[in-house]
């Protein structure tokens, strides 16, 4: 027993030895995993203005549930997310589809992915509020056979729900250590959090896990999330010669 302690000893760091060391090494970084993030006021506004008749419906939608549901709900709809219908398409939307569809093609090429045999789709588009009541969230989840997703904010602020991300390398988070200053982003980080607030747009590779933390129900809270893949062109066009 005595003897495996002083092997110990011996290869543990902080040991006092004189050995003298590199003093600064070459750090290079691989593997990165980006989230970017822009201020697009532009579209605010106009879009509010379009989400409100799918906001209303999705809110009836779920009203009507509770109505015909025979549980009782003392809280009212506390925790509830009204979701819209898919937006895609949407005459009233497409100034931002475009904008998301060529950010998207850029942000790849940014990556440096080849698009050349490959065209980008948005594949969901929608627009959510949380329940004014509080209690509106997201559990951690990624967003399955895609290559980029996303948010825009359309009425938030630092009283509301904000979006959390998660470090996509499981392996990283399975052999963790304390972190020396949470408040700090660093390469023990493995949660970091966005202000929201209207008019922010928010992009990430579509593996990168996210949730949103529990909303207070203080102020609205309405965003618009979509999701986007690069679907091969042969892929396509054999499509097309089906047809
Ligand atoms: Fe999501």
């Amino acid at each position: 027993m005595k003897k495996s302690t002083r092997k110990f000893d011996e290869i543990s760091c902080g040991s006092g030895t004189s050995k003298k060391f590199p003093t600064q090494l070459v750090r290079e970084d691989y593997f990165k995993c980006p989230i970017w993030f822009a201020d697009a006021p532009e579209f605010v506004k106009e879009l509010n203005k379009a989400s409100d008749p799918w906001i209303k419906k999705a809110k009836k939608n779920i009203h009507d549930e509770m109505k015909k549901s025979k549980v009782k709900w003392p809280k009212g709809d506390f925790g509830s997310i009204y979701h819209s219908n898919s937006l895609i398409g949407q005459p009233a939307f497409r100034k931002l589809q475009d904008y998301i569809g060529i950010t998207t093609a850029n942000l790849l090429l940014e990556q440096g992915f080849d698009l050349t045999n490959y065209q980008i789709f948005i594949t969901e588009l929608w627009v959510q509020e949380f329940s004014s009541k509080g209690g509106g969230h997201h559990t951690l989840h990624t967003h399955w056979n895609g290559h980029m997703s996303g948010f825009y904010f359309l009425k938030a602020s630092d009283k509301t729900s904000r979006p959390m991300f998660q470090d996509p390398r499981h392996g990283a988070i399975m052999n963790l250590l304390p972190e020396k200053d949470i408040s700090k982003p660093t390469y023990a980080s493995w949660q970091i959090n966005y202000e929201a607030k209207p008019g922010r747009m928010i992009f990430f590779p579509s593996y990168m896990p996210h949730m949103y933390v529990v909303d207070p129900g203080l102020e609205p809270f309405r965003f618009i999330h979509f999701n986007c893949q690069a679907i091969p062109i042969g892929v396509l066009n054999a499509h097309k010669n089906k047809k």
